[in-house]
């Protein structure tokens, strides 16, 4: 099984790490972890541009034993091109998407799902861990 799963992925942390076990896990023996990374002009628009550039997000991704293949998401608000070009059987994504509409946001719809026969799964979100709260971290240490 192919599984996919897209983010930004700036700072790379544990809540990250976890998520990206729980592909793996879903994606089960012979299956394979496909990442897609936001390029930093489409985090900008929705939110602050990330510290580490897209080569650097990516590069760090791609060391992460649970990953089999690291992409661009070359469709910005658009994911379908990705989830395309990953032949993804399977949309892995955080718990805390799950209460927000998560098909508008990546840009595809239940019937475009259906029809590549792909299904979305929700997996529990990591608290107390972000790259939001990473950075706060360091605020507050540089400002004690
Ligand atoms: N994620 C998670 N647990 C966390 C943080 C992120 O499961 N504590 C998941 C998100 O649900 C998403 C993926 O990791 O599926 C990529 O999230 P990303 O937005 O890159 O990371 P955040 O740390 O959430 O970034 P930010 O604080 O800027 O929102």
């Amino acid at each position: 099984m192919i599984v996919y799963t897209g983010g930004t992925f700036d700072l790379f942390h544990s809540g990250h790490s976890r998520l990206l076990e729980r592909c793996k896990n879903i994606a089960g023996v012979g299956g394979q972890v496909v990442v897609s990374v936001n390029p930093s002009e489409f985090c900008a628009q929705y939110k602050e541009p990330p510290i580490c550039e897209l080569f650097e997000r990516m590069e760090v991704v791609s060391s992460c034993k649970w990953v089999d293949k690291v992409i661009i998401n070359t469709g910005g608000a658009d994911s379908k091109p990705a989830i395309l070009e990953a032949k993804a059987d399977v949309i892995v994504v955080g718990s805390d998407w799950e209460t927000k509409d998560y098909h508008k946001q990546m840009g595809f719809t239940q019937e475009w799902l259906d029809e590549h026969n792909i299904k979305v799964i929700f997996v529990p979100y990591s608290e107390h861990i972000s790259t939001t709260i990473i950075k706060s971290r360091i605020l507050d240490r540089m400002f004690q």
